[in-house]
């Protein structure tokens, strides 16, 4: 069998330097803690309420038992123990961009990986299942980087390729737009969604199938945790108002709005939906 990098131990330090990239500093603001409130964030008023992570490997990844997974774009691992739980005897190779995301991985679960996805430091035809989850509408030509997963994989071998459509958390949008927002496009990135991403999964494979997750919705019953997450988007937010609207005065009309929705109805709704992409190397 090809000898892959990722057969030594971690290929690069997660304290390594890596390439700058703006997508990544703009992820890191994404995802940088907001000011702690205490209060949970949306996500967790989730529902149906079930093991997210796990539901996907039950019923729409399949990973091999053995052999090789790529997690590109990792983040912090959050499929990681998942992922470990379902396929036992795989290598699982964490690989992110941002190397300090990497700290965060158990190395008795992954080998940790310091790389971008548009240079993958793996060998041709050496990896079973590609996993980029949430992280290609982060990567500023994406066909380099589907090149690359190409690449990596094996006969046989698949991709997974996760996201949103860009008519997700629409309810979200709409109180952006209703309040000062210019463009709804700075809530949702076209760059690689349900609707923008078979175009560039074509780029490299014949064989793409995209299914749609609807079944899923935030009920959020405390509007602070509306307007937190408007806070944690602030970066992406803020450039967008139109003129003459204050961030603050953005952030008390939702906050006002959403608390009147909640007591009116109880919970304040917002309808989810990713799509996942699987793409199958012949
Ligand atoms: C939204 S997070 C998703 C993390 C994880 N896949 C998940 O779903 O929980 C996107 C991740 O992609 C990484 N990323 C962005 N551009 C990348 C690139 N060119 N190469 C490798 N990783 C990248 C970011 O550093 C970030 O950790």
């Amino acid at each position: 069998m090809a000898r892959c990098a990722a057969d030594r131990d971690d290929v690069a330090h997660p304290d390594a330097a890596v390439t700058p990239d703006p997508f990544t500093d703009r992820e890191y603001h994404k995802t940088a803690p907001v000011p702690a409130t205490g209060r949970p964030s949306i996500y967790e008023f989730r529902q149906p309420k079930r093991d997210w992570l796990k539901y996907m490997f039950e019923h729409y990844i399949v990973l091999p038992r053995a052999g090789r997974v790529l997690d590109a774009g990792c983040g912090p691992g959050a499929y990681i123990p998942a992922a470990r739980d379902v396929a036992p005897g795989a290598v699982l190779i964490a690989l992110d961009i941002a190397a300090g995301r990497l700290a965060h991985i158990d190395r008795a679960k992954a080998v940790r990986v310091a790389a971008d996805v548009t240079a993958l430091p793996l060998l041709d035809c050496s990896i079973d299942v590609v996993l980029a989850m949430h992280m290609l509408y982060h990567v500023p030509h994406v066909p380099d980087a589907v090149a690359e997963f190409h690449r990596v994989l094996r006969g046989g071998g698949v991709l997974y390729a996760f996201t949103n459509s860009e008519r997700s958390q629409s309810q979200l949008t709409e109180l952006y737009e209703r309040h000062g927002g210019g463009s709804g496009s700075a809530m949702g990135d076209p760059h690689f969604s349900n609707e923008s991403g078979r175009a560039l999964l074509e780029t490299s494979f014949s064989d793409v199938t995209l299914t749609e997750l609807r079944d899923s919705e935030l009920v959020v019953t405390d509007p602070e945790c509306v307007v937190d997450e408007f806070q944690r988007l602030r970066y992406a937010l803020e450039p967008h108002l139109v003129e003459g609207t204050a961030w603050d005065d953005f952030v008390d009309a939702t906050r006002s709005d959403v608390t009147a929705m909640v007591e009116r109805d109880g919970t304040f709704r917002i309808s989810e939906c990713h799509g996942l992409f699987v793409c199958r190397r012949p």
